[in-house]
């Protein structure tokens, strides 16, 4: 049987509705910065990086979600992106996506599951 590996992120009390929790990791051996979104109750992970320049998503705002609490926004240029999938709706960078992190919400914590990740201890 394997041991599937994964890392402690943040307990789930710190992510509320609409909010963020930032966090860096290795991804593919390179250091990288990494966010948790809860939308609509559940909890997706990113790399945090928009699509279109390499800028973290909010590097000029701390909101994460648009004014509607519909999307994703970056605060540098306003793209807008589906918080589920990370697929980028405005017009620039139609059709690029965020990097899609594995997390796992379990009892009181978050943690990450991807197998190209890995938190520094
Ligand atoms: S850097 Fe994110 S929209 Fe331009």
């Amino acid at each position: 049987m394997s041991v599937k590996q994964r890392f402690t992120i943040c307990p789930a009390s710190q992510l509320g509705e609409l909010g963020k929790f930032t966090f860096s990791i290795h991804y593919r051996g390179a250091k990288r910065d990494a966010i948790l979104v809860r939308f609509k109750g559940s909890v997706y992970g990113y790399l945090n990086q928009c699509v279109h320049m390499p800028r973290t998503l909010d590097c000029e705002n701390h909101n994460i979600f648009d004014d509607s609490g519909r999307y994703l926004q970056c605060s540098m240029h306003s793209i807008c992106y589906d918080p589920i999938s990370g697929m980028s709706l405005s017009e620039i960078c139609a059709g690029k996506k965020l990097t899609a992190l594995k997390v796992l919400e379990e009892g009181e914590w978050i943690y990450l599951t991807d197998k190209r990740a890995v938190i520094d201890t």
